[in-house]
């Protein structure tokens, strides 16, 4: 984690590449697209690209923090979102929904569909 609470992405490749070398696969890295606490955005166009070099699945959390994607001057933060394979985003929080209500988007559902089958 870097002093802006985000994801040290150095710190990831490091991990990962370790992993590999220890006949490890990592399979999944989740981001987070605003951080309950302080806001928080990783670098999710960075972590995209480690996720790629590594074919992993790239998750991100925008729970909280995703819907403030709709106001102009917060869009460029969230650059790289778009290359996620799934995220999720909750109307209860960013949206002042008044009930519980979690939405999963998931680019590509043949891959999901291939995750829960055998
Ligand atoms: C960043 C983040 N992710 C996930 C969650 C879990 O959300 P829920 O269980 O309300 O859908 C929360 C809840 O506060 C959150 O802030």
């Amino acid at each position: 984690m870097n002093s802006y609470y985000q994801m040290d992405v150095e710190a990831l490749q490091n991990a990962m590449s370790k992993d590999n070398s220890d006949g490890l696969n990592p399979f999944l890295v989740i981001a987070t697209a605003g951080t309950t606490d302080v806001g928080a955005i990783d670098p999710l166009e960075q972590v995209a690209a480690l996720c790629h070099e590594y074919n992993t699945w790239f998750h991100v959390d925008a729970a909280y923090g995703g819907f403030f994607m709709l106001v102009d001057q917060m869009k460029e933060k969230f650059k790289g979102i778009e290359l996620s394979d799934s995220l999720v985003m909750d109307p209860h929080k960013g949206m002042f929904i008044p009930y519980g209500s979690g939405v999963v988007l998931i680019k590509n559902s043949e891959n999901l569909l291939k995750s829960y089958s055998h």
